[in-house]
């Protein structure tokens, strides 16, 4: 087999092989890296608020509280899970802090949509002496702002990872008379490898 010189002709047939199959699952693998296991950006789909409850009594004070439920819809295209980490939901009236909510840290697996949601519980005696809020009380809608920013990280096969920010923030409308609500939503977010 060793012998110097040229090499045996069966010796170069394999090599040959060899090279050819080293080639093929380079390539094969560098075609699923950049298809199927490349780290994807989590995309927020749908953002809503709704209105899920007025209440207030009059006398012997005056109390307001109002319970929004604000929803995000975090699309993972990943083939691997999408972990987020416990947050909290801040809302603003007239750029006052009004109220805060917790966001459960949780996971959404490959490929898989997931609504992140919380409920906020606006108790209005906090600001009712603002001297905004008559004024917008009796034009009948009370106006919020509500800021989110969801910290997580794609995981492809434990080493591929992507670390994501997004920040989402809605403009809300409370229609008081008519129990409502309507909001305008807006995200973005920023990405690390
Ligand atoms: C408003 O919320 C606060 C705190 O959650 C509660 O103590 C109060 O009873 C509520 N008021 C009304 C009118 O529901
Ligand atoms: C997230 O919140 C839950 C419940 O509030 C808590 O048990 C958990 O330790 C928190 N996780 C982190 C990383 O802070
Ligand atoms: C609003 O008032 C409630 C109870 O009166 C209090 O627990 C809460 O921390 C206050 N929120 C803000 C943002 O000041
Ligand atoms: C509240 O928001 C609604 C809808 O965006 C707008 O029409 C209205 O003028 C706003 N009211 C105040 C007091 O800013
Ligand atoms: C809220 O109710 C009013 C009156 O019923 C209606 O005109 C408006 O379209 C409703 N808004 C939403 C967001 O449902």
């Amino acid at each position: 087999m060793c012998s110097t010189g040229k090499p045996p002709r069966g010796l170069k047939i394999c090599c040959g092989i060899t090279t050819v199959l080293l080639i093929t699952v380079i390539v094969v693998g560098l075609v699923l890296f950049l298809t199927v296991l490349k780290p994807r950006k989590p995309k927020i789909t749908t953002q809503s608020v709704t209105l899920d409850s007025i209440k207030w009594v009059v006398i012997p004070v005056f109390h307001l509280n109002i319970t929004l439920g604000i929803v995000v819809t975090v699309d993972n295209p990943n083939y691997g899970s999408f972990k987020y980490d416990n947050s909290t939901v801040f809302v603003t009236y007239r750029g006052i802090p009004a109220a805060q909510a917790p966001i459960q840290q949780d996971t959404i697996p490959a490929r898989a949509k997931h609504d992140v949601g919380t409920t906020v519980v606006v108790v209005v005696d906090n600001f009712s002496s603002n001297p905004y809020f008559l004024v917008d009380l009796t034009s009948g809608s009370l106006n919020f702002s509500s800021t989110t920013s969801l910290h997580g990280k794609a995981t492809v096969l434990k080493i591929l990872k992507i670390k994501t920010t997004t920040f989402t923030t809605c403009d809300i409308s409370v229609n008081v008379q008519a129990q409502n609500a309507s909001s305008v939503c807006h995200s973005e977010a920023k990405y690390r490898l």
